[in-house]
């Protein structure tokens, strides 16, 4: 007998590909993207500026539809769902943390947190943990103009945990954090992988934060070049395969 799967992976991305624009202005932003994550798995993808990895990161969480392929998250099928039933899919198991943090500037960062909140059990305690846990306690009631671009990071970053997510998802969450801010998140990160076997993508340009990941993959022109394990927690390292990645696809183009 045929017994479906019980656990599907939680990120499952099949052929995908994404395009912006008509005619001579039509980008390949992704070409044909094979990607598997799996439960507990923490990823980070690596790729110059233009490669696609904001686009891919917006298709995992079903904020982009694609022009081919198909998006699996937790095994659904993300076409299937109208808006609504993606709406609270997304609510309910994805933590996003946008490239450019999408606060609401006339909330204060505690109401910026509290705003996606899926129900009131306990929020204003679990507002405040995280507001803590990512030292902004003392600048819960500033708008976000109010606030440092770290610091608004950083609501952003609490805001995408309020719901526990399963999956999270962040475009270059660190950019604006200093090296001990970024490094305190991605610990935070680390922990939530290992310890609470949540799944985790980040998009990063510094090997400093995705030598926490397990595996980077790097994305060049909208293709998959490549994937590697992180061995050791070491930027170098991860410098050096990265560019080994790149140094491969241009062989493979000129072979
Ligand atoms: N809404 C859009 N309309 C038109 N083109 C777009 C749009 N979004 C992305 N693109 C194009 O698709 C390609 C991939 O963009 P994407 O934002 O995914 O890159 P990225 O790897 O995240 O870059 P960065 O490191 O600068 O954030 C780029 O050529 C970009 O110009
Ligand atoms: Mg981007």
């Amino acid at each position: 007998m045929n017994h479906p799967n019980p656990s599907p992976p939680p990120l499952e991305v099949k052929s995908v590909t994404k395009l912006f624009g008509k005619n001579e202005t039509r980008v390949r932003a992704l070409d044909q993207i094979d990607l598997t994550i799996k439960q507990g798995e923490f990823v980070a993808i690596m790729g110059a500026s233009g490669s696609g990895k904001s686009t891919l990161l917006h298709v995992m969480a079903g904020l982009t539809v694609v022009d081919g392929g198909e998006v699996r998250v937790e095994g659904k099928d993300l076409a299937t769902l109208n808006d609504t039933a993606l709406t609270f899919f997304r609510r309910d198991r994805i933590g996003l943390v946008f490239q450019n943090f999408n606060l609401i500037p006339v909330l204060s960062a505690r109401d910026n947190v509290k705003l996606p909140a899926a129900d009131d059990t306990n929020l204003d305690q679990r507002t405040t943990e995280l507001l803590t846990r990512l030292g902004l306690s003392e600048r819960q009631h500033h708008k976000p103009d109010g606030l440092s671009g770290g610091e608004q990071q950083r609501v952003a970053i609490a805001r995408a945990l309020i719901n526990d997510p399963a999956i999270i998802l962040a475009d270059e969450p660190t950019g604006s954090l200093d090296s001990v801010a970024g490094q305190d998140f991605c610990q935070l990160l680390n922990e939530l992988s290992q310890d609470d076997g949540r799944t985790i993508v980040v998009v990063t340009h510094e090997p400093t934060v995705a030598m926490w990941a397990d595996r980077v993959v790097v994305l060049q022109d909208g293709k998959s070049m490549s994937s590697f394990p992180v061995e050791k927690r070491d930027p170098q390292a991860v410098a050096l395969g990265y560019q080994n990645a790149l140094n491969l696809a241009q062989e493979l183009r000129f072979s």
